[in-house]
């Protein structure tokens, strides 16, 4: 019989080895080689090809009976639509998000609502002491609800200890970058340690149905730290955004295995915790009662929400033959240099001697296309310094040509501005329908920018 071969595996690369050495050969990181216990010895008839001697799998259709994953809803609106419905039993989800912008106070909230629904909730805390999260669950009104907390870093006591009883429900890993596993060597927050505990976290709620919430860090450059692979080894990654000088917080789902990832959820950030902010429209809206040249309102879509943002530019003539600043919040300033340019080749508006600020109101971030027609408008409109009506709201994806393009659910954005108090549309010309507002249609640039000069 054929001695069980050991094989070794770089935690950091993937490769194996069949003796252990203290580096890899491959990656060349230290101390990333590992035992893997389950080496399979493949008969020595079989070796020349993979197409036999294995187990044969059961193959079936995909519309066979299965029923859909419990959701556990969590009371908390927002979060529970950016999550699809809930948290899910038996998954993993990773939240991510600067320092500070409140993803532990989020899901103590959401541990603490759970808790007082019954369900069995853990929260371990590698961050706080158990008395720091204690005060703070007083101080947002919920020191009675019984959530199981700890303070704790081993992975292997963790387990121990969740392994005895009735498993939680939901399980709250505060952060994963504060996990340490005992089968591998390497600082917390290492990239073979966080994958490690990962992995193992994640085996548990897997087997014992309970709903993991990973809390990651985030680097510089604001992706989850850690290796990449944490965010393929979990069902469910959240990402938690804002400024941390505004109040506004949005919860983005940046991928759900078990529903859409275009739903967003938005809190504000209160003395009491994060509260609910059932209509972002009217929070990413500053007081609109005067008309200020160089703002315009823009219908934007996050999935299937609409949300109306101010878009604000300010154009400054300069003197002297400086070079000009272009600064951009909120919008991506390579699409900004885009608009300019197509502003000055397809209808003679001359940006170069000036300074081009635009702002996102409330510290919002905008991606969708269709935003260019109002960040023409808005810099036509502080160009001119005419202001663009109070109660319209401006939509529609710019072409190189010049050309006004169609956007994605006019129809919705129309609807939501109506829903606002809005009366106007500035649009393309093909795409929405007359219903809500009054709608002027738009085929190229020119005829838009003849619109807003009053010509
Ligand atoms: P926290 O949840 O600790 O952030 P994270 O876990 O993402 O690092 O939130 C910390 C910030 O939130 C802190 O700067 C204070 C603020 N905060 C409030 O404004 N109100 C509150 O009720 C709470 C609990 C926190
Ligand atoms: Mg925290």
């Amino acid at each position: 019989m054929a001695k069980p071969q050991k094989r070794y595996v770089c935690q950091q690369c993937g490769s194996v080895a069949s003796k252990w050495a203290g580096q890899c050969a491959d990656c060349g990181d230290w101390n990333t080689l590992v035992e893997d216990a389950g080496a399979v010895v493949t008969p020595f008839q079989a070796k020349h090809n993979l197409q036999s001697g294995g187990r044969a799998i059961a193959l079936s259709g995909l519309d066979s009976e299965i029923p859909l994953p419990d959701r556990m809803a969590t009371g908390i609106a927002e979060l529970d639509r950016a999550l699809g419905g809930g948290f899910v039993e038996a998954s993993a989800t990773l939240i991510g998000g600067d320092p500070g912008i409140g993803k532990s106070t989020l899901l103590l909230q959401a541990a603490a609502k759970l808790a007082l629904a019954g369900r069995r909730v853990a929260y371990v805390s590698g961050e706080e002491a158990a008395d720091q999260v204690r005060l703070r669950a007083r101080r947002l009104g919920l020191g009675s609800a019984p959530v199981q907390l700890a303070a704790a870093t081993s992975v292997r006591d963790i387990l121990t200890t969740l392994g005895q009883g009735q498993a939680p429900a939901l399980l709250v890993i505060d952060s994963i970058q504060t996990m340490h596993s005992d089968l591998i060597e390497g600082a917390p927050g290492t990239v073979s340690q966080v994958r490690a505990s990962a992995q193992e976290l994640i085996r548990f709620a897997k087997e014992r149905g309970t709903a993991l919430v990973l809390v990651g860090h985030v680097t510089k450059d604001g992706s989850i730290a850690g290796p990449r692979v944490l965010e393929h080894m979990v069902d469910t990654v959240l990402a938690f955004e804002g400024e941390r000088s505004h109040q506004y917080r949005i919860l983005r789902a940046v991928k759900n295995r078990f529903g859409g990832t275009d739903e967003i959820g938005v809190f504000a950030m209160a003395s009491e915790g994060l509260s609910e902010v059932g209509n972002p429209s009217s929070l990413f809206l500053s007081d609109r009662d005067e008309s200020v040249s160089g703002t315009v309102v823009f219908p934007a879509l996050e999935g299937t929400r609409p949300v109306l943002v101010e878009i604000q530019a300010l154009v400054v003539r300069l003197a002297s033959g400086a070079t000009p600043r272009r600064a951009v919040v909120g919008w991506d300033s390579a699409r900004l240099a885009m608009i300019l340019a197509v502003l000055e080749a397809r209808c003679g508006l001359s940006f170069s001697t000036s300074e081009v600020y635009l702002n996102i109101a409330g510290g919002y971030r905008v991606a969708d296309p269709a935003a260019d027609l109002a960040v023409a408008a808005a810099l036509v409109s502080a160009l001119s310094e005419r202001p663009v009506a109070t109660d319209a709201v401006a939509f529609g994806e710019l072409a190189l040509s010049g050309e006004v393009r169609p956007v994605a659910h006019a129809n919705l954005r129309c609807r939501e501005a109506a829903k606002l108090g809005f009366g106007k549309a500035m649009a393309p010309a093909s795409g929405v329908e007359k219903g809500a507002l009054e709608v002027a249609g738009f085929r190229t640039l020119g005829a838009f920018v003849e619109h807003l000069l009053g010509r």
